[in-house]
């Protein structure tokens, strides 16, 4: 079973939870970069960043080189902006078409996952979406192990169960 995780993270929380499943899968991953990304310092990331999701932007992603028809499964990770997915997405579910596929979410957020996950799945209709499961704050607390843990435990049970 070939596996992909393709996430996007600026500020690490959802690297740790996407490299810990790409560890335990043993998997490639995709990390998407914008051309231009919001700035990761201060508080302006909040205002660039909320407006790219609520304006529904789609900011140029540098070039990638996956080709998602070689997997069985995809797994999705995005941090949660303005309550919802990161707008990188935007762009890469209009460049990639993703079809009949088995795929898994997670989100990372400080407060709330909000909209992410329905926000997803309304984008990835015709695929099976076998799972979904948010962290908060994984990498700024006391708890990032048992955050890369329970990652590693939570992708492994829906493998088996596929
Ligand atoms: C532009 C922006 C908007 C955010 N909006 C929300 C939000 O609506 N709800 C929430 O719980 N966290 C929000 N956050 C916090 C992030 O979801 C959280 O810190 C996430 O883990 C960051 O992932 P990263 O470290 O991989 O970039 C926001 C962060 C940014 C930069």
């Amino acid at each position: 079973m070939k596996a992909l995780v393709v996430y996007y993270s600026l500020d690490g929380n959802t690297k740790l939870i996407a490299d810990a499943i790409a560890e335990e899968m043993d998997c490639e991953f995709l990390r998407l970069v914008p051309k231009k990304d919001v700035p990761n310092k201060g508080v302006m990331k909040y205002f660039w960043g909320g407006k790219q999701v609520t304006l529904k932007e789609k900011p140029e992603l540098l070039p990638y080189d996956k080709n998602l028809n070689e997997y069985d499964l995809i797994i999705i990770g995005s941090p949660v902006w303005a309550g919802s997915f990161v707008s990188v997405f935007n762009t890469f579910f209009s460049e990639v078409f993703i079809n009949n596929k088995k795929i898994a979410l997670f989100c990372t957020y400080m407060g709330s996952e909000g909209k992410t996950f329905i926000n997803l799945k309304n984008k990835l209709e015709g695929n099976d979406i076998i799972g979904q499961i948010g962290f908060k704050s994984p990498a700024n607390n006391e708890n990032t192990e048992k955050n890369i843990l329970e990652a590693k435990k939570w992708i492994s049970k829906l493998v088996d169960n596929m």
